[in-house]
């Protein structure tokens, strides 16, 4: 039988390559990231289109598609990159890759609490830049991690590992989201705050692991800003949009916010005017799932989608 066509955008992990090689015709871009222009005439023979999670898969492109690409199969979790609506017009499957990427975000997620709330960036500095000059007793102080209250927005797959791991430092965890989770709520000893004022003021640390969508874009914004506890943290490993980083500037900048620990950014690559320069933030390159294990199980669980999709019309991860 003459193996289904799939477009990618970008060099993917060995040994995910490999695997899809063995049962698919891949068709890469001359370009990468790929214009659409060119996405477009590699569709015209694809049967489906593999985007990772930075392509920006939007209804003018999918407009474009031509019926033969019955399947977007992302290599990533979130789905705000692609126009679900414009998608399902078109009666195009579009699938994600959930689960894999859980534990290196929540690992990550962990670091940047501890690299945010002792202050990582900052010590580091002065030693890279050769001013440190020794240990004293009331230089460079940090805030403790460990019995700290954790609050944690949106307690999906990702939420709930960080959950886990925040345990184990002894932190209280108080969480807001869509509904309550009570059977995790009463193993992990959870704290449901339905209000997010109320939420925000009681949170030494707070971590952003809901969806981006209409109701949660920017839902960190200058008044919610003004709800947090002063010196508290906000840490983001979620989606930089979840933020609205010209008002965060602000509150790191006036001292409102201890500090930040973020991975994500609103404009990626860019970042907001003034970031960079901030002493009390750790900023890092949108690393969560960046680990050789985690990147090649993401393209393999691709390869999973795909499978199922030809196999049975439904991929395994289907996302509506
Ligand atoms: C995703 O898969 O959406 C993540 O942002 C990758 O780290």
């Amino acid at each position: 039988m003459e193996k289904k066509k799939i477009i990618l955008t970008c060099p993917w992990m060995p040994e995910a390559l490999m695997a899809l090689k063995r049962d698919y015709s891949i068709l890469f871009p001359n370009e990468v990231p790929p214009g659409r222009e060119e996405i477009i005439t590699l569709a015209q023979e694809a049967d489906a289109f593999c985007p990772v999670f930075t392509d920006a898969v939007d209804k003018a492109l999918i407009d474009a598609l031509p019926g033969n690409v019955k399947i977007i199969a992302s290599l990533g979790v979130g789905v705000d990159h692609i126009d679900l609506d414009a998608a399902k017009a078109k009666e195009i499957a579009v699938s994600n890759t959930p689960d894999v990427l859980s534990d290196d975000t929540a690992d990550l997620t962990m670091g940047l609490i501890i690299a945010a709330m002792r202050g990582f960036y900052k010590g580091e500095t002065k030693l890279r830049k050769g001013t440190w000059q020794g240990a004293t007793i009331s230089s460079l102080l940090g805030r403790k991690v460990t019995g700290k209250t954790l609050g944690i927005v949106g307690l999906g797959r990702i939420g709930e590992k960080v959950a886990r791991r925040a345990k184990a430092f002894n932190m209280k965890i108080i969480y807001h989201s869509r509904a309550p989770k009570p059977v995790l709520e009463k193993e992990l000893g959870l704290v449901f705050c339905p209000e997010m004022g109320d939420f925000l003021g009681k949170a030494d640390v707070v971590s952003l692991h809901c969806d981006l969508n209409d109701d949660t874009h920017h839902i960190i914004n200058e008044n919610s800003l003004k709800m947090f506890r002063k010196g508290a943290f906000l840490i983001n490993t979620g989606r930089g949009k979840l933020v609205d980083e010209a008002a965060l500037v602000k509150a790191l900048a006036s001292g409102h916010l201890g500090g930040a620990g973020l991975d994500v950014y609103e404009a990626e690559p860019e970042l907001a005017k003034g970031l960079a320069g901030l002493e009390n933030v750790t900023l890092l390159p949108h690393l969560g799932s960046a680990t050789y294990e985690t990147r090649t199980a993401m393209g393999l669980r691709v390869k999973e989608n795909l499978d199922a999709f030809f196999a049975t019309g439904k991929p395994r991860d289907p996302v509506t």
